[in-house]
């Protein structure tokens, strides 16, 4: 039996993963939570798990053979990381979500610490870093309120792409990267099939929600406002590398990994155009008072995803 401890089990990527895991015989999935009575994964065993309290993870990690981590978006999330691999099990295989292009920061950028926190640990570890995922544009948290809502995808690109990728696409190749032999010291760089201008990415959304969705270009000071300290310096950071074209090379990781293409943005969409287009109505009956994008997760990147 293979034990693996999904550290984010209700994350994008964490719930889809848990699912393929859970799904392979000879497979134990612990799922990690700051919140473990909500986690509903079926064959998937709820753990407590919170990068606040350090006591609760000899538990969390007992007998684990692998170990993914969500990276949590904080200033100190690499000493964290490192603290908590330092008490996994030697033969522990570790996968981090990390992001797309962190070869192209500064050594001492804080994304790159984090891996530099999974390679230093002794144990055997594979990066997974992905460009940003489609899951934002369904999750309310994000811009579903602005998209199906209101018609507009108000996002600072800069004129460059984005090369959006479906989270369970992430999953698939974490699920590889956790259980297959050879994935020892591989680097991941992620993306969808293709990089979409946010003008082009508008129109797909238009199709889905069935009405008109035009891209608001809006300057990164904008998207600042209101923030501050490490989560002004993060988002500030993430969107110039937005406008420097980080997020929009495409690769064909996913499908040389999985043995499929990752999916596309039109397919992504397609089952959720009920959703979209119901949400456009309820919005319109319930006067039109839409809110503006999170600023803040609570816990992920701010604005990223
Ligand atoms: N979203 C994107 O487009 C994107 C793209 C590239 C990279 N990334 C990176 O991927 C990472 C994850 O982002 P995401 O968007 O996948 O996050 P997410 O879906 O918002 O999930 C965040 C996770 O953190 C957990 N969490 C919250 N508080 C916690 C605590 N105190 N202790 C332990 N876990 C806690 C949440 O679960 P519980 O509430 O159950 O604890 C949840 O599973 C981030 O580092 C982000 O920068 C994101």
């Amino acid at each position: 039996m293979t034990r693996v401890l999904v550290t984010g089990v209700r994350a994008k990527t964490g719930r889809p993963l848990a699912e393929l895991l859970v799904a392979r015989s000879g497979v134990e999935v612990l799922g990690g939570s700051s919140d473990p009575a909500t986690v509903s994964t079926d064959g998937v065993r709820p753990t407590a798990f919170s990068w606040d309290d350090t006591s609760g993870w000899p538990a969390a990690t007992e007998g684990v053979d692998a170990v993914y981590v969500v990276r949590p978006d904080r200033p100190d999330a690499p000493e964290l990381i490192g603290a908590l691999l330092d008490g996994l099990p030697e033969r522990t295989h570790v996968v981090l979500l990390s992001e797309q292009a962190t070869d192209a920061l500064a050594p001492d950028d804080w994304a790159v610490r984090a891996e530099q926190a999974v390679r230093r640990s002794g144990r055997s570890w594979t990066m997974v870093r992905p460009s940003w995922f489609m899951q934002v544009f369904t999750d309310p948290r994000y811009y579903l309120d602005q998209v199906a809502g209101r018609g507009e995808l108000p996002f600072s690109s800069g004129g460059a792409s984005v090369a959006w990728i479906d989270a369970r696409d992430i999953a698939a190749v974490a699920e590889h990267a956790l259980l297959d032999p050879g994935q020892a010291g591989q680097v991941h760089e992620l993306s969808g099939p293709a990089a979409l201008s946010l003008p082009r990415t508008a129109e797909l959304l238009s199709a889905a929600t069935g009405h008109p969705v035009a891209h608001r270009e809006v300057p990164i000071e904008d998207v600042l406002a209101g923030s501050d300290g490490f989560a002004r310096a993060l988002t500030e950071l993430t969107f110039r590398r937005v406008h420097a074209g980080s997020f929009a090379v495409v690769t064909d990781t996913v499908e040389r990994v999985t043995g499929r293409p990752p999916r596309t943005l039109e397919a992504f969409l397609a089952p959720d155009r009920p959703t979209l287009q119901a949400r456009r109505l309820t919005r319109a009956r319930a006067g039109g008072a839409i809110s503006r994008p999170a600023a803040c997760c609570g816990c992920s990147r701010p604005r990223m995803g």
